[in-house]
Formats: C-alpha cells, sequence, structure tokens
C-alpha cells in the first residue's frame, strides 16, 4: 500500500478496529445509486456485467447488484472490512488493493466506487485513482 488513503484506510479504526458497527453508521440507501448503474449496463447491452466495486467497504453495492444479476468481484485497502463483510456475497472474488495504484489481471465491464475521494487529500492521489480504476475497464 502506497497511497496516504490506502495506509489510513489499511489502519483506521473505523475500517478495522470497530469495522463492525460499520453498517449501523452508514445507512444511505443503495438503491439509486445501483439502479443507475444497472439501467446504463443494461442500455448498452451488458445486462449481466462483469464489474468491480472498487473500495466496496462491507459489500453494500456490490450484494445490490449482485442481487441484479451481475458477477462481482470486491476490492478495499482495508483487509478488516474486506474479511468481516465476506458473509454477504461469499462467492465475490475479494481483492485487497491500493485504489491509487491496482495492477489486476482481470478487465471489468464496469468499474465502481462510492465514498472514498473525500479519503484523499490531495489531487495527486484522487487522479492516480481514476487513472488506476481505467486500467481496470475493457
Ligand atoms: C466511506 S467507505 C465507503 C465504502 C463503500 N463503498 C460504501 O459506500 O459503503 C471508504 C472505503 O474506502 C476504502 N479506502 C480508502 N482509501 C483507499 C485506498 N487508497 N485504496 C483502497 N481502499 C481505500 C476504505 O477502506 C473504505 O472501505
Amino acid at each position: 500500500m502506497t497511497s496516504s488513503s490506502a495506509k489510513v484506510s489499511a489502519e483506521r479504526p473505523f475500517y478495522s478496529l470497530h469495522a463492525d458497527p460499520y453498517d449501523a453508521l452508514i445507512t444511505d440507501p443503495v438503491e439509486p445509486w445501483v439502479d443507475a448503474i444497472h439501467d446504463r449496463l443494461v442500455r448498452t447491452h451488458r445486462p449481466q456485467a462483469l464489474i468491480l466495486d472498487a473500495v466496496c467497504g462491507t459489500r453494500r453495492h456490490a450484494a445490490a447488484l449482485i442481487a441484479k444479476g451481475n458477477q462481482v468481484d470486491v476490492a478495499d485497502g482495508s483487509r478488516e472490512l474486506l474479511s468481516r463483510a465476506r458473509r454477504r456475497c461469499p462467492a465475490a472474488r475479494a481483492l485487497l488493493v491500493d485504489l491509487c495504484a491496482m495492477d489486476l489481471d482481470t478487465r471489468y465491464d464496469a468499474v465502481t466506487c462510492r465514498g472514498v475521494f473525500n479519503d484523499m487529500t490531495t489531487d495527486n492521489e484522487r487522479e492516480s485513482a481514476v487513472a488506476s480504476m481505467m486500467t481496470t475497464v475493457n
């Protein structure tokens, strides 16, 4: 893990030590977000897409995307969040990554990413994250 946000993600108590209450505190509905992505994929003739949910947290969005028939791999910089949320979608391939420097062997129909840019404190880091995500898309 090289970026500052990835280092913080690995150590931040909310994402590691106290990851259990995450879902009790983050309760904004996933449906509008997931519906918009799924509808866009259907419109572009990918109704059952292969999606990377980058910075998946507790897999709230990944589970909803899977329920719509997509295949989803999940990625995050917090080993604890990745591991604790496994039961929510156990079949999803889980990847421990630095979002700013992903080097993955798979190319995806879509990469989703919600709620991380506020964890990044520099434009350089945000630009690296976008560039890194672009390398994973078909
Ligand atoms: C606010 S949470 C959002 C999680 C999820 N997308 C959601 O909406 O519930 C931010 C997530 O970004 C992850 N994260 C932050 N910086 C990261 C980085 N550079 N690389 C990988 N994951 C990172 C954290 O571990 C955490 O799971």
